[in-house]
């Protein structure tokens, strides 16, 4: 096995690896590639639906996928698959999040306890555009003038719960473009890494967002400052995919987004979640 750093801020390609055929050596050693490097990405895998969930099980229990924006599951049979698409199938969509760009997030922090992590398998892909973007979050908090540093830990956060990153409201919600009340849960604004003990910032989703107490123009404004300085370049990584791609984020420390793409392409990906252990806090 071979890990080769991105030279950005995160990630790290893993070569010379079939994940059809680990050793629990090599697990140890990827699960530890993950850590270090936020973002895992291996290439040329060809995996069943059984081979990506057992995969993705070695890093714990993964969670149920949310329902479609349709209010039905995505695979008959496989609770835990997400499908990231485009494509419509007899007048109805296979997946979600359309052609349309996902903006920057950390995928379910409107949940009291997000997923530890996201993998995501590449079965189609459009010939541009699509790619997927990471920003280091670890990074962003380490960066911070020191008395933003000390304003920011002190705080809590709500992550909204009406959107999705694609734009489109949640089941069971209401349309609502008020912080102060919209539904969702506050985090931290800072939180520990509970497996590499660093401090990272936790912003989830810009929309709706709202730092607990504060009047709602100054948390704006605040939040403003903290998104520009969080999703610079300089901190970020993308990855232009390829059918047969696996990546493996770490929601703790990092935050992701999509471009769009031509949508009379075809994109279609798979996607699992690992929950965070039982009672851990964000
Ligand atoms: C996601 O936000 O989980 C999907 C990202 C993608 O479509 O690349």
């Amino acid at each position: 096995m071979t890990i080769i750093p991105s030279g950005a801020a995160l990630a790290a390609e893993i070569q010379n690896v079939d994940l059809k055929n680990l050793s629990d050596r090599d697990f140890i050693e990827i699960n530890a590639a993950w850590l270090g490097h936020l973002v895992i990405l291996f290439r040329h895998q060809q995996l069943s639906v059984e081979d990506l969930i057992a995969f993705s099980r070695r890093f714990g229990e993964l969670d149920w996928a949310p329902v479609q924006e349709t209010g039905r599951r995505f695979v008959e049979g496989h609770p835990e698959l997400y499908v990231v698409s485009n494509v419509i199938e007899n007048g109805v969509p296979i997946g979600s999040l359309g052609a349309g760009e996902a903006v920057w997030h950390t995928d379910m922090s409107y949940l009291e306890n997000p997923p530890k992590a996201s993998m995501l398998y590449a079965l189609e892909v459009p010939p541009a555009g699509g790619d997927t973007h990471f920003c280091n979050m670890y990074r962003a908090y380490d960066s911070l003038p020191d008395a933003l540093k000390q304003r920011a830990s002190g705080l809590g956060l709500k992550h909204d719960a009406t959107y999705n990153s694609g734009g489109y409201v949640r089941q069971g919600l209401a349309a609502t473009d008020d912080p102060v009340l919209s539904a969702g849960v506050y985090h931290p604004l800072v939180r520990t890494h509970p497996e590499t003990g660093r401090r990272a910032l936790y912003l989830g989703r810009r929309r709706n967002a709202y730092l607990h107490g504060l009047p709602l123009a100054e948390s704006e404004a605040l939040l403003d400052e903290l998104w520009l300085h969080a999703t610079r370049d300089e901190i970020s990584w993308h990855n232009q995919w390829h059918p047969g791609d696996v990546v493996l984020w770490d929601n703790r420390c990092t935050m992701h987004r999509r471009d769009s793409f031509d949508p009379s392409s075809r994109r279609i990906l798979y996607r699992t979640q690992i929950k965070s252990a039982p009672g851990e806090p964000a």
